[in-house]
């Protein structure tokens, strides 16, 4: 194995040692396979090339200081992915079937999960496409499931320090009827152009407003928006973004240091009186934001804290983060140690 440096290690894919393939076909899902390539032999004419019938999950393995390795919540990535496969009509992996393949591949490549106070996890990404031939656009017959592993440090670079954000509005990553809530690779591939344009302009991430008026906020990047004020937590709803299950961990954090919590269309103007804002994902955790920039009207929204995320982010974060590694008491039964 390369020596990896984990305290220094990217968003970014790193080869393991193997991954876990399973295959759908005449109805039913076949066994668990094994594998040591990279590589997967895919149909040229596979609905997942060319019509973008797949759907993708991410979640994380962390390792504790006492050397166990915990899931969190993998049971909701599971039931997304139902919901996704359901949203662009593909066969169902079964939650069993789900469970099986994550807890074997974070077994088989045990040794990449980072050591504890590296700040850096295992990233499990679970992915379903389309594998059958098909010309006409209806659903393929066949499906292929897979799940890899890679070792990965914060998202955003600056890990736990404000980030810079850029309201983009001159694209849009998902229509309100289209499948914004589901979490297939189609809305990834409509966000680039934010994503490009943000990076271009120094900002770390795009924030996308609700895509009919342009007058709420729908999500940044590939991460669900939070607010603080007046000891509230404030969220967006919306039909076009993908229901975070960071966000529904920390919704409940919040009540339990007894925040109000409200789940509402957030109006871009409101930015104006935040005392706090984030970003929460798997991926980017929470990410504290220090920018706001409205790049098409220039107008700036600024969350100073002397330099420092607000104090009510950074409990949020120390109690997930601590139920994450073990070090928080786990009273939502939210964790599941690899055996
Ligand atoms: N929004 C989008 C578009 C995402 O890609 C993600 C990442 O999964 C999230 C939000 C955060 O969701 P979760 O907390 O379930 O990782
Ligand atoms: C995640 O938080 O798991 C994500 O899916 C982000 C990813 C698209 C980079």
């Amino acid at each position: 194995m390369q020596q990896l440096d984990w305290k220094n290690l990217p968003f970014g894919y790193v080869k393991t040692d193997y991954n876990i393939r399973c295959t759908y076909k005449d109805g039913k899902w076949g066994n668990l396979e094994v594998s040591d390539s990279e590589y997967i032999s895919v149909h040229m004419a596979a609905t997942g090339l060319h019509y973008g019938q797949e759907a993708f999950e991410g979640m994380k393995a962390y390792r504790g200081k006492d050397g166990k390795i915990r899931l969190f919540r993998w049971n909701e990535n599971a039931k997304r992915l139902l919901r996704s496969a359901e949203g662009v009509l593909m066969a169902p992996v079964p939650v069993e079937l789900f469970k099986e393949a994550i807890l074997k591949v974070v077994k088989l490549n045990e040794k990449f999960v980072p050591p504890y106070g590296t700040g850096a996890s295992l990233y499990i990404r679970p992915l379903l496409f389309g594998s059958g031939a098909e010309v006409g656009v209806r659903p393929a017959k066949e499906y292929m499931f897979v799940v890899f592993v890679t070792p990965v440090g914060p998202y955003f670079k600056e890990g736990f320090n404000p980030v810079k954000i850029a309201i983009v509005r001159d694209s849009d990553r998902a229509a309100p009827l289209g499948t914004g809530t589901f979490k297939v690779g189609g809305n990834y591939a409509a966000s680039l152009r934010g994503v490009v344009k943000a990076q271009k302009a120094g900002f770390n991430s795009p924030m996308y407003l609700d895509t009919k008026e342009k007058r709420y906020i729908d999500e940044i990047g590939a991460a669900n928006f939070f607010a603080i004020k007046n000891n509230t937590y404030i969220t967006p709803k919306s039909d076009s973004i993908l229901a975070s299950i960071t966000n529904m961990s920390i919704i409940q954090l919040a009540e339990d240091l007894g925040l109000k919590v409200e789940r509402r269309p957030v109006a871009v103007e409101e930015l104006e009186s935040f005392e706090e804002t984030g970003a929460c994902g798997t991926a980017a955790i929470i990410s504290p934001i220090g920018e706001i920039n409205d790049l098409e009207t220039g107008k700036i929204y600024k969350y100073c804290n002397g330099g420092k995320p607000g104090p009510i982010s950074t409990k949020l974060y120390e109690t997930l983060v601590g139920i994450q590694y073990g070090e928080v008491a786990d009273k939502h039964g939210w964790i599941t140690v690899v055996e």
